[in-house]
């Protein structure tokens, strides 16, 4: 049968604009939690293009919701008129933090399950965190070493007494899992930067001589423990990876408490100090690496502002110090007046999120939750109200995890953002996965801080970016649709109507 030319047309147009609809959107499966995962394969990923900004005078916007919307894009124009009773005023001059980044760990767990896709469906895993189409993350945590989420317990020298250091070996696990990833990563987006984490010191170099448990470095390996981290800085770069920054290690409270099995090493402020002012310091900032950033803490924020203030008594250990690293377990009990302490205190001091995940409390029974919607706003009520409280950065624990939420020797299973179903060679993108990408998508590095107020039901913060274009992310925590009004006094309104439980993402030039 022959179809008259413009009836071909026609059906070749009709399928091309299905195919582009199609390959946007999110593939949705309910696993009977409240919300629902968009699932991607080796054929088939949604993806959500880099915004191109309308002209000015309009704006873009995205939302996604508990319902089922994943970054739905409209573009809207300003008005001279509010159309709802619940303004607020975006103030240019009224500003605050410069943005560093948001991100995701390549752990050893997370790089066995992405390994574990076929290269594919690897593909669209990496290019959805870090692809033009993706959540754009230009951080990635790296741990030095083994962590709770590797399969085993090792560090990079094992050998009892290695005192020349001379049995020093990256590990399989960074060869075959972590190396592989961080490069095809920074292909995918230049901008990418590595914040590199210890969780231990080799056991032998330790009071406990153990991975884990109550343990301190001796004393006697101050500086050969400070050449270790410059070994792996070396190990690293031969593979064309740098390290943006250098934490003083991963929750040093843990190696204090008797019953964490986790990999650990203890430090208190005064030890600490005396290794960061005569070693770490001074070692680094005389070696190839002296651009790379000290960030300390990396822990609870219950040990804000105090460990910190009693860190910095010695001037040396805070001229060396670049940032303050805190976690996010057990915030709610805090609250973010510890964040204005700190800064108050230390205004010069970043401060920096450093490991999120949901499912870490031991009343969480399922550890992974397929599709909590949940769960995707505990991480949007936190990233707002931290970034509204000096927080530079954002940075989720494992990028991928397993249907259990491991593998983790230690079994101190977790969620993640992306859930990997590799017998279906199939993966999941969660709810917190969408949390994270409204804000890691379109706020680049160096980004400032703007004023922007909040209500009880509707949470906000705004931003604007390096190219001097206006950011702002909502969240509308209320279960049923809010009209609001924002006035930006250079451009008019924006009125917009905010679906229950929904998250917006609004740009403009
Ligand atoms: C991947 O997912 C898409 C969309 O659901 C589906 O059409 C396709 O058959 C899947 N591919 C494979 C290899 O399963
Ligand atoms: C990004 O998405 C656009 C539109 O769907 C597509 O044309 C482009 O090829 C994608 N880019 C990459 C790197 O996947
Ligand atoms: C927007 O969201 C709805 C879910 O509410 C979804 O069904 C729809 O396909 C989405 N996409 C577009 C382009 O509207
Ligand atoms: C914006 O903030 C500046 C600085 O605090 C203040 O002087 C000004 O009154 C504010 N403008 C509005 C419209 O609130
Ligand atoms: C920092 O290290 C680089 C080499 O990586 C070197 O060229 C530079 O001179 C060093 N700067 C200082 C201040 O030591
Ligand atoms: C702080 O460190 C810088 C180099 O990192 C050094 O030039 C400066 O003298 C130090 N200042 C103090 C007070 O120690
Ligand atoms: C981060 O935000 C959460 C959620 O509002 C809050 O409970 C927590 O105290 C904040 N973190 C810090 C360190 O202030
Ligand atoms: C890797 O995938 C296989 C199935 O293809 C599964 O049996 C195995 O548990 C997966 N490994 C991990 C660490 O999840
Ligand atoms: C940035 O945008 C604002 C608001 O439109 C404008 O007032 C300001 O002049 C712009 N600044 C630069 C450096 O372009
Ligand atoms: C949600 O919004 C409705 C109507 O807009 C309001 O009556 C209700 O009090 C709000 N709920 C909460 C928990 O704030």
């Amino acid at each position: 049968m022959r179809l008259p030319a413009a009836m071909r047309y026609f059906l070749l147009l009709a399928s091309l604009v299905l195919i582009v609809s199609a390959s946007d959107e999110c593939i949705p499966r309910d696993f009977g939690n409240d919300g629902t995962v968009c699932v991607c394969n080796s054929t088939y990923c949604d993806v959500t293009p880099e915004p191109s900004l309308p002209k000015e005078g309009s704006y873009l916007h995205y939302v996604s919701s508990k319902r089922g919307q994943r970054f739905n894009q409209t573009t809207g124009e300003f008005s001279n008129e509010p159309t709802s009773e619940l303004n607020f005023n975006l103030n240019r001059s009224l500003t605050y933090q410069s943005i560093t980044g948001f991100g995701g760990a390549f752990s050893d767990s997370a790089g066995i399950n992405i390994k574990n896709l076929s290269q594919a469906a690897q593909n669209n895993l990496m290019e959805a965190y870090f692809g033009v189409n993706g959540s754009r993350y230009n951080f990635g945590r790296i741990p030095i070493g083994g962590s709770d989420f590797s399969t085993r317990k090792y560090t990079y020298d094992d050998s009892p007494d290695d005192i020349s250091l001379a049995q020093f070996a990256l590990a399989d696990e960074d060869l075959q899992y972590k190396i592989p990833l961080m490069q095809k990563a920074l292909e995918l987006n230049p901008d990418l930067k590595f914040l590199a984490a210890p969780w231990t010191a080799p056991p032998w170099m330790k009071t406990n001589n153990d991975y884990n448990g109550i343990g301190f470095l001796k004393k006697e390996y101050y500086q050969l423990y400070t050449d270790y981290l410059i070994k792996f800085m070396d190990a690293y770069k031969d593979y064309g990876l740098e390290m943006w920054s250098l934490s003083t290690g991963n929750e040093p409270f843990n190696g204090l408490i008797p019953i964490i099995s986790i990999n650990s090493m203890g430090w208190t402020p005064s030890s600490l100090s005396n290794w960061i002012s005569n070693n770490l310091g001074p070692t680094l900032r005389a070696s190839p690496y002296n651009a790379t950033k000290i960030l300390t803490l990396d822990d609870q924020q219950f040990e804000l502002p105090w460990f910190i203030a009693k860190l910095f008594k010695d001037p040396k250990t805070k001229n060396y110090t670049d940032g303050v690293a805190f976690h996010w377990y057990w915030d709610n009990l805090i609250g973010s007046s510890v964040l204005d302490a700190t800064h108050d205190e230390f205004p010069d001091k970043f401060l920096i999120m450093t490991e999120a995940c949901a499912g870490a409390y031991p009343t969480d029974v399922e550890k992974v939750m397929l599709g909590s919607w949940t769960r995707g706003e505990s991480y949007i009520l936190d990233i707002i109200e931290n970034l509204s409280h000096w927080t530079t950065g954002w940075i989720e624990w494992n990028l991928a995890l397993n249907e259990k939420g491991g593998p983790s020797w230690t079994t101190n299973f977790v969620d993640s953002s992306i859930i990997v179903n590799a017998e279906n060679d199939e993966f999941y993108k969660q709810p917190t996965y969408y949390a994270l990408a409204h804000f890691s998508k379109f706020i680049p590095r160096n980004s400032v801080r703007i004023d922007l107020p909040s209500s009880s039901d509707i949470k906000s913060v705004a931003f604007i970016t390096p190219t001097n274009d206006t950011v702002i992310v909502l969240y509308n925590k209320n279960g049923t649709a809010q009209d609001l009004s924002i006035k930006d006094p250079n451009r008019g309104y924006i009125n917009v109507k905010l679906p229950g439980s929904s998250i917006h993402t609004i740009i403009y030039k």
